[in-house]
């Protein structure tokens, strides 16, 4: 089985993808955290992130210990990640290591769980349950502050916000595989609603799925 998260940022597709992915015993990929372990290693050797040709090139020599890399959270890397991300040969380069994980879960896992932007209209065209995870802004932004917080990172509400919509933006108008809910996605809004009850619900989709 293929479960495909998509959304925008903070919306608490990682919360629901990971419980499913525990409840079930399936194997489970943030998407996100590979077009942040580029950014990072972008940032790192110093390339010119508008040269799309040369990320490429680091794109395809990516590898799963880089998933690991410890500033992937920053801000600042998930900006230049939505940068990087509007590049259709950088998508290209990454899309097989995502697709053979869907349909080749590591550790003969019975299914996998993807979270992401394009898993639904792009990676996972024909996964079993597509759900785009959605919150307002407010939501979305307070959330993102209280985890840095939490973090003990210092952080500014209004600059978090501000910086959620110009990602949200750019990657809901770029070309290549803009984030936006597959035709036959299901909407989930959860914006006042727990982890516990969106899990509730997902957990319900599926087993309508089996009967
Ligand atoms: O955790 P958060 O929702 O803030 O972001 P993320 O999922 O870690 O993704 C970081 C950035 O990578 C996004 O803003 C997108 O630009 C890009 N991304 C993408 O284009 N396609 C994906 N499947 C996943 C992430």
């Amino acid at each position: 089985m293929i479960i495909a998260i998509d959304g925008p940022t903070a919306a608490g597709k990682g919360t629901l993808a990971r419980s499913l992915a525990d409840h079930f015993g399936f194997a489970y990929l943030d998407t996100g955290s590979i077009y942040r372990a580029l950014a990072s290693l972008v940032r790192e050797s110093g390339l010119d992130p508008e040269n799309q040709e040369e990320v490429t090139g680091l794109a395809l020599k990516l590898s799963a210990t880089d998933l690991q890399r410890n500033d992937l959270r920053e801000e600042e890397v998930g900006q230049l990640a939505s940068k990087i991300a509007v590049y259709p040969r950088v998508r290209q380069a990454l899309l097989d290591f995502q697709r053979n994980f869907a349909e080749t879960p590591p550790g003969e896992a019975k299914g996998a769980v993807l979270d992401g932007r394009d898993i639904g209209t792009v990676i996972c065209p024909n996964a079993d349950l597509k759900l785009y995870i959605t919150a307002s802004d407010d939501v979305r932004a307070s959330r993102r502050h209280k985890e840095l917080i939490d973090k003990g990172v210092a952080a500014i509400y209004a600059e978090i916000l501000a910086d959620l919509k110009a990602r949200d933006q750019r990657d809901q108008s770029r070309s290549a595989a803009p984030s936006k809910p597959a035709d036959d996605a299901i909407v989930l809004d959860t914006s006042g609603i727990t982890a516990e009850a969106v899990l509730e619900k997902a957990l319900g989709l599926v087993a309508d799925l089996r009967c």
